[in-house]
């Protein structure tokens, strides 16, 4: 794009899992994992879910992908769902999807308690597979106040979309006097810089994929896409550009005065925010604070991108507010499920006749 300049060097955020004799995340990562969440806003824990576990988590992704009554988000990327570029869906309440939570929540049970009491609700339960085609997401922040996770339950590379992150952009108390006391303005900006380039980059893709075999476009998608009235924040949409319709990147957000800013200040920008991308393996889990920069990729690969997420609230939310942001499937809407319901939750053997997930 002008791509993003992004880093895959992930080593100054991850640490490997090691277990207990209870099966949870050991007490020296836990103290690693929490380090890095407070200074970095991310950490990549490797390793954390075994194989069987991992594919657990595939199944069930694979299971709900080709159940035709599955319910697709509705918070992200929904122009991108309709076209099959990307499949979001919101996970049930069944006992796979529930155990699949509760073992994640259970051996992260030390940081997740160190962000979350154990009344606090979980927000949504998803798949995020992603397909050749997708447009790349803007750098974003997901509604604050909230402990987001994405288990890689297959290989993830960054050709497919790992997750790119922005560490040290999540936000607290004071962060405003950091950065000689401009930090919220330089954040800002620098997510401009990215949102333009990010623009760019979907808008020359989509142009090309109109005369490309291998990803074509379907009847009416490159106007969907482009030209909508529809709300999307993730599509390169000229129209909702124009008309300001659009929180992520709009002209009116690019001022003289932004736009001197941006030419003068990029290169240092780039240098003050370094963009890291994720490629996790198998069973490895990303644990974010939601309002650290991020951004979920394209898949520039033939490989579907499949990941599970899932996201706890910090403090009470209102509604609109988590609906805004986070799917939850009707079952757990309609009977609410706290992260103290997925620690006590059993996880051991499977129970008898496991019903098909999702
Ligand atoms: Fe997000």
């Amino acid at each position: 794009m002008m791509e993003l300049e992004v880093s895959s060097d992930t080593s100054a955020y991850e640490v490997a899992a090691v277990l207990d004799e209870a099966g949870r995340l050991a007490d020296h990562c836990v103290r690693q994992a929490v380090a890095m969440m407070d200074t970095h806003g991310v950490v990549v824990l490797t390793g954390l879910l075994s194989e069987a576990e991992a594919g657990a988590g595939l199944d069930l992704v694979h299971q709900t992908v080709a159940d035709p009554d599955r319910a697709h988000c509705s918070f992200a990327s929904e122009t991108d769902n309709s076209y099959k570029r990307r499949d979001f869906c919101s996970l049930p309440s069944s006992p796979p999807v529930k155990r699949f939570a509760a073992t994640l929540c259970q051996r992260l049970e030390g940081v997740l308690t160190e962000y979350c009491g154990p009344s606090r609700p979980l927000l949504e339960i998803a798949t995020f597979t992603s397909y050749q085609g997708s447009s790349h997401q803007y750098v974003h922040r997901d509604p604050s106040g909230v402990i987001s996770m994405f288990a890689a339950v297959d290989d993830v590379s960054d050709q497919q979309g790992g997750t790119v992150f922005v560490p040290g952009t999540h936000l607290f108390g004071g962060v405003g006097n950091t950065h000689g006391g401009k930090a919220n303005e330089l954040m800002e900006l620098f997510r401009k810089r990215c949102n333009l380039r990010i623009f760019r980059h979907n808008l020359a893709k989509l142009w090309a994929m109109r005369k490309d075999p291998v990803t074509p476009l379907a009847p009416g998608e490159f106007r969907d896409r482009v030209f909508s009235t529809k709300w999307d924040q993730h599509q390169p949409n000229l129209l909702r550009f124009l008309l300001g319709k659009n929180a992520q990147l709009s002209l009116a957000m690019l001022g003289p005065l932004t736009l001197w800013k941006l030419w003068r200040q990029g290169k240092a920008l780039d240098r003050l925010f370094p963009i890291v991308q994720t490629a996790p393996r198998k069973g490895t889990v990303i644990l974010y604070r939601s309002d650290l920069l991020h951004a979920g990729p394209d898949n520039r690969s033939s490989q579907p991108r499949r990941i599970i997420g899932m996201s706890i609230a910090r403090d009470m939310i209102e509604h609109k507010y988590w609906h805004d942001g986070y799917s939850p499937h009707p079952t757990l809407a309609a009977e609410p499920l706290t992260l103290r319901d997925l620690l006590d939750y059993p996880v051991g053997a499977e129970p008898a006749g496991r019903a098909a997930a999702a």
